[in-house]
């Protein structure tokens, strides 16, 4: 089994480390050799019925429902088109407002998970098309799909979920950017720009990866906090709770993720010196905000993580950890902010000696609705 996991002491740890390789496989063959377009031949949807869709609907569970919160940044910014993002055992009971011009694009890790399989049905049922991003292939919601976008991550053994979820974002982008071209809502030097960027993915995540040791060297001071709150702004919000579905997963801590500028109405009344705050603090139109935010946690002496693509004396003198990642599209930084957050789940759990791969009363695919 030891050969298996190459060396690592869990198959999470070796599923993070995996992620360069998994995202330029994710990326492989679908970007075109002048890197101006890209190619999904595996979207077996005519141009008509892209071109002609008012709506589309994302619909997941778990750490995929992150990856679609996610995905209506990139769609309703680039694509420009109205999304929607539902819970898949939530979807069937709401009598969802679903026809022929609703692209629906399910997102599961596994194609097995009963409640996302019984939404594509439903979807199915009221006339929709239906795309999958799936990891396993021929799975029963790749089978069932019109078209699948693989994520081609390999096969993931942890529980917790983590190359599946960036190359699941990965595909995302794609699809976003086959999708703008399609119905040409981005110029030419924008998708160009966004190629050029996710070509790099690959490499910047490998730099972001070498925060291993640190992150493993700073958890032992809160071994036994109680609470973590996560806070992120815009496409960082999804990754605040990812951040904490992970923590809550593996080290047992509960952890709740909560959209910055919305602490102020409510989460702010737990803050006090016993609680890890973890900011997501991005060099982007909210910064100067999330800083305000990081300041008023400051001021009740909340115990400061700063994830940031900025370092700076001010951040510094409010943070307790400091972790800095290198900077690229604002698009595209979800996808490096998830990694120190999957390293701080990671190296917790170790040292509260939780089963990190196979966390209990989870299960890798849930196959009951
Ligand atoms: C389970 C797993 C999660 C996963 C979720 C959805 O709860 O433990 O890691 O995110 O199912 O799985 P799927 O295979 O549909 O992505």
């Amino acid at each position: 089994l030891m050969a298996e996991k190459s060396g690592y002491r869990h198959f999470m740890l070796k599923e993070i480390h995996e992620q360069p390789r998994a995202i330029a496989d994710t990326l492989a063959g679908r970007i075109s050799e002048n890197k101006a377009e890209i190619i999904l031949n595996d979207i077996q949807l005519s141009t008509s019925c892209l071109t002609g869709i008012d709506r589309l609907y994302l619909i997941a569970c778990g750490t995929s429902w992150h990856a679609a919160l996610v995905g209506k940044f990139l769609i309703e910014k680039l694509a420009r088109i109205p999304v929607e993002v539902d819970i898949a055992s939530e979807f069937r009971y709401r009598d969802p407002l679903i026809n022929s011009r609703c692209l629906t694009l399910v997102i599961s890790q596994s194609g097995e998970t009963a409640d996302t399989l019984a939404a594509l049905r439903q979807a199915r049922t009221q006339g929709a098309p239906v795309l999958a991003i799936c990891n396993v292939v021929e799975s029963s919601i790749a089978r069932e799909s019109d078209g699948v976008i693989y994520t081609h991550a390999g096969p993931e053994i942890g529980v917790a979920s983590t190359k599946a979820f960036t190359t699941q974002l990965i595909a995302l982008v794609l699809f976003t950017l086959f999708l703008a071209q399609q119905r040409k809502t981005l110029a030419d030097s924008q998708r160009q720009e966004l190629i050029a960027a996710l070509m790099s993915l690959p490499r910047l995540v490998e730099e972001v990866l070498q925060l291993d040791e640190a992150i493993e060297q700073t958890v032992r001071p809160y071994l036994h906090a109680r609470d973590f709150l996560y806070l992120g702004r815009g496409n960082q919000y999804p990754i605040a709770l990812e951040g904490a579905l992970k923590l809550k997963e593996i080290s047992y801590i509960h952890a709740e993720g909560y959209p910055a500028g919305e602490m102020k109405h409510g989460p702010i009344a737990l803050i006090d010196e016993d609680l890890p705050v973890l900011v997501l603090a991005i060099k982007n139109a909210t910064f100067a905000k999330v800083c305000a935010n990081l300041e008023e946690v400051h001021a009740r002496g909340g115990q400061i993580f700063i994830v940031s693509d900025c370092d700076c004396s001010d951040l510094r003198a409010l943070a307790r950890e400091y972790f800095i990642i290198p900077t690229t599209h604002d698009d595209l930084m979800p996808i490096l902010t998830s990694i120190p957050l999957q390293l701080l789940a990671y190296h917790l759990a170790v040292l509260k000696g939780t089963d990190v791969d196979q966390p209990r009363n989870l299960a890798k695919s849930v196959t009951v609705e």
